[in-house]
């Protein structure tokens, strides 16, 4: 026989505790224990015959894959490539998807060109659950995207915005956010966990049984991870973070999960008086930024299957107080300190004694070991004050022994530096590449031979 049971779990973080508790022990929030009833069934089994008996007594039916009909679905394109390619190739029918980022970073807006692309083949809601009608209108206006198969509504409550869509039976919604959305029957303050888990399970739901495509957005804590519970992940079918440098008015779109296409993918967009931008070049627009200067090295990396150009700034100065400086960005603060050791191991450089500030160029994290080189090169650059030759690239990981080791699928990076006339690469002796243009070194005491005003190489035989 079913037996129910009384608990109470914080509203906030999900704790459970038997009885009622005024200050939750797991998150230390005040007054958010609530009741819930818990319903347990015991399973009764089944017989090995292709069927499986629940507590109800209900058969379920089970299928071979045989049995299953299946017919490739025809992804929705909206004509946004740089929004289309980081979904994979468009959004899938019946998929939920969350797009988070930053509050003011442009998730509404990028959203409302999608919608209004989206709305010439396909009939889209759009739920402003957290904006009102006349400020919609007033962005729609702003950025040109007003379309009549595009339908608007205010309404959080989350029943009613499932009845509207079973009703109705759109190719797509779009929820913005997911935490200004209730359930009327839950004594909860919408953006709650519990709400969170709620709301997106019957979300889920409705994409799942009726075919409808949705889309969430989802606000950011302050550590830049997406809020909620961490079940939230794994019920969608796709992450996507919105992320934005603020002095480039650069926008990066980037796949954290994607059931239906490749992870770290990246689309990029530009933030104008009239919307978000498509920056299908990228990387003639990072490239237009780089300086050729001392301290200064152009790397590449795989981002997705996108090869990015970017530049390593580093400025390297004697320090004025007894514990040097390290200031990085973009980068992997220990990756930059190591790199610097090794130098100063093999090359008696004492960067010990200089304060080092390494960055990246356009907003974007080198997590690559490839880049090993271009950082080498970057701080020895600016310790001797001579820059490298002109459009060159370094591309090398730097082992603990000072040797430089080949990298993986460096084909790729090669095409497109080569599209961007980079003429030199500097690479480790035996980097497997079918480019003529190449520049092979086989350990770091061969890297000074790049610079005029460095000690002789007389120290590769200290
Ligand atoms: P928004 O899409 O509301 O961000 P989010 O939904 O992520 O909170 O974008 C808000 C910011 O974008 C705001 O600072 C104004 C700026 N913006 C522009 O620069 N140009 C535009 O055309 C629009 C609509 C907004
Ligand atoms: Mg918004």
């Amino acid at each position: 026989m079913a037996k129910n049971s009384v608990s109470f779990s914080c509203s906030n973080c999900q704790h459970s505790s038997i009885k009622w508790l005024g200050c939750c022990p797991s998150c230390n929030e005040w007054n958010s224990f609530i009741e819930e009833k818990a319903h347990f069934s015991p399973v009764l089994g089944g017989k090995k015959t292709g069927t499986s008996r629940t507590a109800t007594g209900e058969l379920l039916p089970l299928k071979t894959l045989h049995e299953i009909e299946f017919s490739e679905q025809k992804r929705m394109l909206s004509g946004i490539a740089e929004w289309d390619n980081v979904l994979g190739g468009g959004i899938m029918p019946g998929s939920l998807l969350i797009l988070t980022g930053d509050p003011g970073i442009g998730k509404s807006t990028l959203l409302l060109h999608v919608a209004h692309k989206l709305a010439n083949n396909y009939s889209v809601f759009y739920f402003s659950s957290e904006e009102s009608l006349e400020q919609v209108k007033n962005r729609a206006m702003r950025i040109d995207s007003i379309h009549d198969s595009l339908l608007f509504s205010d309404k959080a409550n989350i029943e009613g915005i499932i009845h509207t869509s079973q009703e109705r039976k759109p190719d797509i919604i779009i929820i913005d956010s997911i935490q200004n959305c209730f359930f009327s029957e839950t004594q909860t303050f919408p953006g709650t966990v519990g709400q969170l888990r709620e709301t997106s399970f019957a979300l889920m739901r409705l994409a799942k049984e009726h075919g409808i495509a949705v889309i969430i957005t989802c606000h950011i804590t302050k550590e830049g991870h997406m809020a909620g519970p961490k079940t939230l992940e794994h019920m969608v079918d796709g992450v996507f973070y919105l992320q934005g440098e603020d002095r480039w008015h650069t926008r990066i779109l980037r796949s954290v999960k994607n059931r239906f296409g490749a992870l770290h993918e990246l689309g990029f967009f530009s933030m104008t008086e009239k919307g978000m931008e498509e920056v299908p070049h990228i990387n003639q627009f990072l490239l237009s930024e780089s300086t050729a200067a001392a301290g200064a090295v152009l790397v590449s990396c795989l981002e997705g299957s996108r090869p990015l150009l970017l530049e390593i700034q580093a400025l390297v100065v004697q320090s004025k107080f007894g514990v040097p400086q390290r200031v990085v960005t973009g980068l992997d603060h220990k990756r930059v300190v190591l790199i610097a050791a090794i130098l100063e191991k093999y090359l008696f450089i004492k960067f010990s004694s200089q304060d080092i500030f390494v960055k990246v160029s356009g907003g974007i994290k080198l997590t690559e070991s490839s880049s090993d080189l271009g950082i080498a090169l970057a701080l020895l650059s600016s310790y001797f004050q001579q820059a490298l030759p002109e459009k060159s690239m370094a591309l090398a990981e730097i082992s603990l022994t000072g040797a430089l080791k080949p990298i993986n699928g460096i084909e790729t990076q090669l095409k497109e530096a080569q599209k961007f006339g980079i003429k030199k690469i500097f690479v480790a002796a035996g980097q497997k590449t079918t480019s003529t243009s190449i520049k092979a070194f086989s350990s770091v005491y061969q890297l000074l031979s790049l610079f005029d005003d460095s000690p002789d190489q007389t120290i590769e035989q200290k």
